[in-house]
């Protein structure tokens, strides 16, 4: 099953001859002595907390910027869909942040308590994100393009107390359903129109008002959270069931920050882009926390991708420090390079790239369109920080995903049948052979490091073994130590960089009255990595036709948004495991055209008699 479960990053151009490209000079040291120095215990040092001990992300990402000589310092510049410009000084920063913690305490926000945010790249939601941790609040992002249903879903299970969001946004997803979310208090609206917001929200204006009135800014108190206080709850999704919540705690900005510095080079006089949208993980670690905390300078655009605009950015902002993901460079090299040529990036120093498998392709367009290699990263929602890279002074292999940062030990594991690691007796085997392939896995012990999974505690035992965290992804290690991602080892979703949970879709597919039953995969794409595929077993009195398939896709869109399926094949005798389930990895294996491996759990059978007993 191996080989079904872990297909090569081979359609985007697997591994290339091995081939070292220098980096830019290390900031501290090379990787080895880096590695040698460093210690979690000894960076604990930068951490900045009260006499009693109290940590606070917001505090360390902010306020003791804002209390020194980079008070003055753009923290964030805005650019609007226009192109329009709006700065925060890290000192402006800390007085707006302290007034949105001021105007969610006097919602009633209890420490602990969830606030979202349904949002675009705007003012507002780094506000909310750094007044919630201040409040002493849990942030929980929610990605824009997401449909009614996750929206739904993800505040139900987070009981979200607060959301943040715009008109558009509140009447078409939140609006008809918030009769069955009875945790949700509070609604802000950021751009009520002249009737105001809608009825049952506050206009996010009056709610800062009251804040401000009823605190001093200059002098309002962060909320004395300690290290292990939950900070975060970004979710994410699994193979099987609900999306996951997996909480992060206030200690993680340790990690944010010195990941921020060893990965992507940060320090105060960078100017910084992320791409990643802030509703993911990315978008909160590498978007707003790390850097910060590095106390550089921030550009955030509101405005969707625009290969030209991209580039005017780059060169207009005199960006240092570039994160993105390879769809967006794929979606660049489709640009051509000669539109990269009409610009210049002399300011620019640092390229990196996290989310997907990164083709040497793009390391090497990098370099054409840049003078940059492109550096990879890895990690996850639930490592909270990069764990693994292609860093600041190493020299870049291209495909590589590089090596694991300091403080991270990481492993590569022996399979089971079943394509994850085989834990036998409680214990695991770790294999040493170079380009051995095996799940990555990592042992527990940087601050970033999920603390659980939303009331799911059995969820979370089970993605632990014999003192690893066990990561769902396949990896070798080559004999150089360079990593090489090799696949999933599960059958979640890769597309366009954003973990998608096949049964969520499917879930959502079978609420239509035409599905009886659906499996849905992930299928190769150039720009995407992967799209969302759909296989679809009807109900009696309904054909098959491109009229019903257009209409399934429709309807996805409509529930899910983003991640909907772009692909509907019917398939009235879609493959079942004896327990009933249906076979993803064997519907991916028939679309790639592989060996369709160990057949012995499988029993094809209609829809109809997929319970245990017609089955066995
Ligand atoms: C999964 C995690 C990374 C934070 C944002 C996404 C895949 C991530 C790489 C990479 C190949 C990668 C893995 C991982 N992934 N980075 N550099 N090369 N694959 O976090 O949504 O939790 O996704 O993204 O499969 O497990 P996430």
């Amino acid at each position: 099953m191996a080989d079904l479960a872990a297909p090569r990053a081979g359609h985007l151009g697997g591994h290339a001859p091995i081939e070292h490209i220098p980096s830019l000079p290390p900031l501290i040291g090379d990787y080895e002595e880096r590695c040698r120095r460093f210690t979690w215990e000894g960076a604990r040092a930068w951490l900045d907390p009260d006499p009693s001990g109290h940590v606070n992300m917001a505090h360390e990402a902010v306020d003791r910027h804002a209390a020194g000589p980079l008070a003055g310092v753009v923290a964030i510049r805005f650019l609007d869909r226009t192109g329009e410009a709006t700065e925060l000084t890290y000192a402006e920063l800390r007085t707006r942040t302290n007034v949105t913690a001021a105007a969610l305490r006097l919602l009633g926000l209890e420490p602990g308590d969830r606030v979202c945010t349904l949002l675009p790249r705007s003012p507002e939601l780094y506000l909310t994100v750094l007044g919630t941790l201040k409040a002493g609040g849990v942030y929980c992002p929610l990605f824009p393009a997401f449909g009614p249903e996750p929206v739904r879903e993800r505040l139900a299970l987070g009981r979200i107390r607060v959301l943040v969001t715009d008109t558009l946004s509140y009447t078409r997803k939140i609006a008809p359903q918030r009769a069955s979310l009875p945790d949700l208090e509070h609604v802000l609206i950021v751009d009520p129109d002249e009737a105001g917001a809608p009825t049952g929200t506050t206009p996010w204006s009056a709610a800062l008002a009251a804040g401000w009135a009823a605190y001093d800014p200059e002098t309002f108190t962060v909320a004395p959270t300690r290290p292990e206080d939950p900070a975060l709850l970004h979710f994410t999704s699994g193979t099987t069931g609900k999306p996951k919540g997996a909480v992060h705690v206030h200690a993680a900005i340790l990690a944010h920050h010195v990941t921020s510095e060893f990965a992507l080079d940060l320090r105060p006089g960078d100017v910084y882009w992320c791409t990643a949208d802030p509703g993911w993980v990315t978008g909160t670690s590498y978007g707003i926390l790390g850097p910060l905390s590095c106390g550089v300078t921030i550009v955030t655009d509101a405005a969707d991708f625009e290969a030209r605009r991209w580039y005017r950015i780059l060169h207009d902002e005199q960006v240092t420090v570039f994160y993105t993901a390879p769809t967006a460079l794929r979606m660049l090299m489709r640009a051509g390079t000669a539109l990269a040529r009409e610009h210049t990036f002399p300011t620019l120093r640092h390229v990196v790239s996290v989310g997907e498998p990164l083709n040497p392709e793009a390391v090497l367009w990098g370099l054409e369109a840049f003078g940059l290699p492109v550096h990879d990263t890895w990690w996850q929602t639930e490592t909270g920080a990069i764990m693994v890279s292609n860093y600041a002074g190493m020299p870049v292999r291209p495909g590589s995903m590089g090596r694991p940062v300091p403080g991270v030990v990481a492993a590569v594991l022996a399979q089971g049948a079943d394509g994850r690691a085989a834990v036998v007796d409680g214990r695991v085997e770790v294999l040493t052979g170079p380009d051995e392939v095996g799940e990555l896995a990592l042992r527990p012990g940087w601050p970033s490091m999920f603390r659980a999974y939303l009331d799911d505690p059995d969820r979370y035992a089970k993605a632990f073994a014999d003192g690893w965290y066990l990561t769902g992804d396949l990896a070798s290690v080559d004999a150089d130590g360079y990593w090489w991602f090799v696949g999933r080892a599960d059958d979640v979703i890769k597309s366009a960089g954003h973990l998608i949970g096949p049964f969520e879709v499917e879930s959502a597919l079978m609420e239509h009255p035409a599905v009886a039953e659906a499996g849905v995969i992930g299928k190769p794409d150039p720009l995407a990595g992967e799209i969302v595929k759909a296989f679809v077993t009807l109900r009696v009195g309904y054909e098959p036709s491109p009229g019903l398939a257009r209409e399934l896709i429709a309807f996805g869109r409509h529930r899910l948004g983003s991640v909907a399926p772009r692909e509907i094949a019917f398939d009235q005798a879609l493959p079942h495991t004896r327990s009933g389930k249906v076979m993803r990895r064997l519907l991916k294996a028939r679309e790639l055209g592989l060996p369709e491996g160990d057949l012995s759990t499988v029993e094809t059978a209609p829809a109809a008699a997929t319970d245990e007993g017609a089955t066995t």
